[in-house]
């Protein structure tokens, strides 16, 4: 089973946004599986820096779009963005330089916090851009 499932409930109304959305959940279960297939840490690393990749790719894109339509919340959801990257960036460090074995416990944060974010974050910004015409 897979860490994240994608269903239209997760939509922003942002075609650009929801598939970038689908391509994080996309990464984040690739390297969910090999970590539960017990694959070399060669793998998980670099499926991991995918992960970590994906994430600031998204974020900085999200924020170009927030930041055209001047989006009021932007600041407080950029915050957002900076911790949930430097988590991820900072499992990345301890997984590559501190030996940290990645297990499904290990990875259990980001279900949380991407649904959590998506769902509390990125679609108040998607009714926003609604609301206001400029989706
Ligand atoms: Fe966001
Ligand atoms: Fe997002």
């Amino acid at each position: 089973m897979p860490l994240l499932s994608w269903n239209d409930d997760h939509a922003v109304g942002v075609p650009a946004m929801d598939d970038e959305h689908k391509r994080l959940y996309q990464a984040i279960n690739e390297l969910y599986a090999a970590v539960l297939e017990g694959e070399e840490r060669g793998v998980t690393a670099h499926l991991l820096r995918q992960v970590v990749h994906c994430t600031r790719q998204h974020f900085s894109s999200e924020e170009g779009i927030l930041a055209a339509s001047h989006y009021p919340e932007l600041p407080e959801h950029s915050v957002q963005h900076q911790q949930l990257l430097a988590q991820v960036e900072e499992l990345l460090g301890r997984h590559e330089q501190d030996g940290l074995t990645l297990t499904s416990k290990s990875l259990s944060f980001l279900r949380y916090w991407f649904n959590a974010h998506i769902h509390e974050d990125d679609q108040l910004y998607g009714a926003w851009l609604d609301a206001h015409e400029v989706a």
